[in-house]
C-alpha cells in the first residue's frame, strides 16, 4: 500500500484574501491537493481567529470569504478534507490534553508571545498587559489541529515554523507519556515553499494588509484596477526605456504569466511602454485569469447555505478521522468508561485481548466471512464476503498484526478499512455516537496485541 502524504494547513480567518494571499498560498495549496499522492487537510482556522480579533461581524465575515475565495479558485472538496476548525469539538478536547503535557516554558519562548511582552516592557507596561490565555496558548491549540490528523507535511509561512517545531515537540512528548512504545502522533515537517511567488504590495514593500499595500482579489474589477492603478513607479517618462528588473509592477505580471508574455512585456518595457499603459496591461492579464473565478466567488457568496453545507460535509469527513482517534487517546490518559472492558487496567486488557477470537463461516454462495466476538462472546466485527478463505484470513491476520486501525464512522455503526477498502463493519448499530464509541474502544482493546 502506498501511503498518501497527508499535507496539512490552516488559514486564520480575520481578513480578506489579497492578491499576495492568492498567490503564495492559495493557489499552490489548491495546485498541491490535486497531487494524486496529495491527501490534503485545509480548514479555516477560526478558533485561532478569535485570539486576535473580538469583533464577531469581521470573524464571521472572514471566514466565508476565505471559504468563497478557496473554493472558487477550484479547490475540489472532493479530493480534499476542506473544513472549519470550530466544527470539529475533537480539537478543543484534543488541546486540552495537549496542554497538560506541553512545558510552560516551552510556551515562553514562543515567538508571538515574546513580541508582545517586549513591547509592553519597552513600553513600561506591565509585561503582561493585553495578553490572553489564547495568545499564550496558540501554539497548543496549533498543535491539535496538526497532530489530530496525523499531518506528514504544513505548509507555512517562515512565521509559523516555530509552531511546527512546538507540535512536534509537544506531540513526542505525549507518545512518550501515554504511547507504551506506541507513536500516537506523527511528527509533522514544516513545508517552507522556496519557489512560491512572495508578491510585492503597491509600494514594493512585501503586500501585506499591516503596510496597507494590498491588490484585493475577488471584491470587484474596479476595485483591482484601483488598486493597480496606485502601484508606484519611477517617474519615467513614456517612450522612456523601462527597467522591468527594478519595477514590482513587473514583478507582479510575472508571477501570473506565460514565458512568452513575460518576454513580450519585458520588451515592450524596454522599448518605453508608459507605466499607465503598463498598468492596463497588468490589469488585463490579471482580470483575464481570475475573471471567472471572481465571478464563482459572487455565487458562491450569495448562496451561503451552499458553503455551509460543502463545510458541514468537510467537518464530517474530519470527524471520522478525529472522533476514533480521540477515543484512542482518551483512553490512553485513563479517560476510560467505567462499564466497557477497555476501562480495565493492562492486565484484564491482556485477558480481553487473548480471548477475543474469529470465527470464519462460509455464506451459502461460496464465499467467506468472519466475526470477531469478544471475550465474552459478544460480536464486535462482521466481514464483508471474500471470494476465498485465503483473502479471509490475510485479512484477520492483519487485522491482529497490531497496526493502527482505520475505523471509520457511519452514523451509529462503524466500518473497519484496510488498504483502501472496506473490510468488515460493526455488527451492531448503536443507540448513539457515545455507545457507537464505546463499542470503537472495545475493539481496538480486542486487537491490540498481548505483549508476552
Ligand atoms: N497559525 C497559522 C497562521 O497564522 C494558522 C494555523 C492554525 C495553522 N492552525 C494551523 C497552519 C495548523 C498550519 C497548521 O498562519
Amino acid at each position: 500500500m502506498t501511503t498518501r502524504t497527508r499535507i496539512l494547513t490552516g488559514i486564520t480567518t480575520t481578513g480578506t484574501p489579497h492578491l499576495g494571499n492568492y498567490a503564495g498560498a492559495i493557489r499552490p495549496a489548491i495546485l498541491a491537493s490535486q497531487d494524486a499522492n496529495a491527501d490534503s487537510f485545509y480548514f479555516l482556522a477560526d478558533y485561532h481567529a478569535l485570539i486576535k480579533c473580538d469583533d464577531p461581524q469581521r470573524i464571521q465575515r472572514s471566514r466565508m470569504e476565505i471559504a468563497a475565495t478557496w473554493l472558487a479558485g477550484g479547490l475540489d472538496v472532493n479530493r480534499v478534507t476542506f473544513y472549519r476548525q470550530s466544527d470539529i469539538p475533537e480539537i478543543p478536547e484534543l488541546t486540552w490534553l495537549l496542554t497538560c503535557v506541553a512545558a510552560k516554558g516551552l510556551l515562553n519562548r514562543a515567538h508571538a508571545y515574546k513580541a508582545s511582552v517586549d513591547k509592553n516592557v519597552e513600553t513600561g507596561e506591565d509585561p503582561d498587559a493585553g495578553i490572553t490565555m489564547g495568545l499564550y496558548s496558540y501554539p497548543v491549540l496549533m498543535a491539535a489541529d496538526i497532530l489530530m490528523f496525523n499531518a506528514h507535511k504544513v505548509p507555512v509561512g517562515r512565521d509559523q515554523i516555530q509552531h511546527v517545531e512546538m507540535a512536534r515537540d509537544i506531540g513526542q512528548r505525549f507518545n512518550h507519556l501515554f504511547g507504551n512504545g506506541k507513536e500516537f502522533f506523527t511528527m509533522p515537517e514544516a513545508l517552507i515553499e522556496e519557489s512560491v511567488a512572495t508578491l510585492p504590495g503597491l509600494d514594493g514593500r512585501k503586500m501585506s494588509k499591516s503596510y496597507d499595500n494590498t491588490i484585493p482579489l475577488f471584491t470587484s474589477a474596479k476595485d483591482m484596477k484601483d488598486a493597480i492603478s496606485r502601484i508606484v513607479t519611477d517617474s519615467r517618462a513614456p517612450g522612456e526605456a523601462k527597467d522591468p528588473d527594478n519595477s514590482h509592477l513587473f514583478t507582479l505580471f510575472q508571477a501570473f504569466a506565460t514565458k512568452a508574455q513575460e518576454e513580450e512585456f519585458r520588451a515592450e518595457l524596454l522599448q518605453g511602454l508608459g507605466w499607465g499603459e503598463a498598468k492596463s496591461r497588468l490589469f488585463q492579464l490579471l482580470d483575464g485569469q481570475l475573471g471567472e473565478a471572481r465571478e464563482r466567488y459572487h455565487q458562491l457568496m450569495s448562496r451561503p447555505s451552499d458553503m455551509e453545507d460543502l463545510l458541514l460535509i468537510g467537518a464530517q469527513k474530519a470527524r471520522a478521522v478525529a472522533a476514533p482517534f480521540l477515543a484512542e487517546l482518551r483512553e490512553a490518559v485513563g479517560l476510560r468508561s467505567f462499564v466497557n472492558q477497555a476501562a480495565a487496567p493492562v492486565a484484564a486488557k491482556k485477558k480481553a485481548a487473548k480471548a477475543a477470537r474469529f470465527v470464519s463461516f462460509r455464506e451459502d454462495d461460496g464465499s467467506f466471512r468472519f466475526r470477531l466476538l469478544s471475550a465474552d462472546g459478544e460480536q464486535l466485527l462482521l466481514s464483508r464476503n471474500f471470494a476465498d478463505g485465503k483473502a479471509a484470513g490475510a485479512v484477520t491476520k492483519q487485522l491482529q498484526s497490531g497496526q493502527t486501525l482505520d475505523i471509520r464512522t457511519e452514523k451509529y455503526g462503524f466500518n473497519v478499512w484496510l488498504d483502501g477498502e472496506c473490510v468488515a463493519e460493526s455488527s451492531a448499530i448503536y443507540a448513539d455516537a457515545a455507545q457507537r464509541d464505546v463499542g470503537i474502544d472495545t475493539l481496538r482493546v480486542a486487537l491490540t496485541p498481548t505483549e508476552d
